[in-house]
């Protein structure tokens, strides 16, 4: 089964071509980020505008990349929320235009949701030799606006066990970047300032230096109570108190952005082995743009030690939105809706499947 799969929710426009929920055929993606720099943050109009632009060119490069004919393609899905009204609606009108003029069903898809399955996605290979994540699975969704811990028995039975009380970890990601003077989106900037002072190669004069001002640590908010729940605005003030307090702030940035790292990841990796070990999982799954942090990668893998079972994540590319993630939910969860009905839903929940 062939399905296109449209997102649309935030900064970036997708388009992508999934076979069988699993194999992509084609994934494009176009992103505003550069726009919002100046603003350090996504400004919602400024996006809208911009995937009014791009969605049509989006969708053609798609097919061509495909090489997929209308008539092949079997289901349209969308996207339909949570995210930016002005944003999701290029989405869900462009997809319920299509899936009339073309007469094909259409399919909506909780965003979240997407997310976790771009676990499922393969990128030129055969499905069939890829392990698959194994129910029951706890989930992880770390992205700009959400932070999310799932108990899914099965596709589309789900239970949400925790969130973030506050700020989701991408956001602090793209503020604590903001107040160390780096640019946005904040996540990757962070990740390569703490690579100046942990990368394997480092030159004997740096190992001195990471070890002179590694010296500080910033506090792990909820780590040990008994909720699945995070709070990360504690830890945001923190940072922004460290910073006001060090004389020299650009020197320290490498160093700021390791502890700060070591701190988040710390509170996340405990609370999903809590949840995994609680729920007795099979698998875990992480997914959303915080989920391509390669520490966040390498610390997952005490899960895999401790319980012994595998984690998974989503390439890199397929971490941050994209179309295909959209396409391989719908091929799994078939959550027909009326192509005349359909509405976008910016404030959609998680228990919205
Ligand atoms: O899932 P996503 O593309 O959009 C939302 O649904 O929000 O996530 C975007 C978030 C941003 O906050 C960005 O800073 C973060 O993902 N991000 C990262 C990395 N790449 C993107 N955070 C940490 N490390 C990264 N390498
Ligand atoms: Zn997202």
């Amino acid at each position: 089964m062939l399905i296109l799969g449209i997102e649309s929710t935030c900064d970036e426009t997708g388009a992508g071509i999934v076979r069988d929920g699993r194999r992509i055929l084609a994934n494009v993606v176009s992103s505003s980020a550069k726009l919002h720099q100046k603003y350090q943050g996504v400004v919602p109009e400024i996006a809208a505008r911009e995937q009014v632009r791009v969605i049509v060119p989006v969708l053609n490069e798609a097919l061509r990349q495909a090489q997929s004919k209308l008539n092949e393609i079997d289901a349209i899905a969308v996207a339909y929320g949570p995210g930016f009204v002005g944003s999701l609606l290029v989405g869900v009108e462009t997809a319920k235009t299509l899936a009339l003029v073309w007469k094909k069903p259409l399919t909506c898809v909780n965003h979240l949701i997407g997310h976790v399955y771009a676990n499922w996605l393969t990128v030129n290979r055969e499905p069939k030799t890829v392990n698959l994540p194994q129910f029951p699975i706890v989930a992880l969704i770390v992205s700009g606006g959400h932070t999310d811990l799932i108990l899914m028995k099965d596709h589309g039975k789900y239970g949400w066990l925790g969130g973030t009380r506050d700020d989701a970890a991408g956001e602090v990601f793209d503020k604590v970047a903001r107040v160390l003077g780096l640019g946005y989106p904040g996540g990757d900037e962070i990740e390569r300032a703490a690579q100046q002072l942990t990368a394997d190669n480092l030159p004997s004069d740096a190992k001195a230096l990471a070890g002179s001002q590694l010296t500080f640590n910033f506090p792990r908010p909820m780590i040990g109570d008994n909720t699945f729940d995070f709070s990360f605005s504690g830890l945001k003030t923190s940072v922004v108190n460290y910073v006001s307090q060090v004389s020299d702030v650009c020197g320290q940035v490498p160093a700021i952005a390791v502890k700060f790292q070591d701190a988040i990841v710390d509170v996340l990796v405990k609370k999903t082995l809590r949840a995994a070990e609680t729920y007795s999982a099979k698998s875990v799954v992480v997914g959303g743009g915080v989920a391509a942090n390669e520490y966040l990668r390498d610390q997952f893998s005490v899960i895999n030690s401790q319980l012994g079972i595998p984690v998974f994540f989503p390439s890199k590319g397929l971490a941050t939105d994209n179309g295909a993630m959209i396409a391989a939910a719908a091929f799994y969860l078939k959550k027909r809706v009326d192509s005349l009905k359909l509405q976008a839903d910016p404030g959609l929940n998680f228990n919205d499947i």
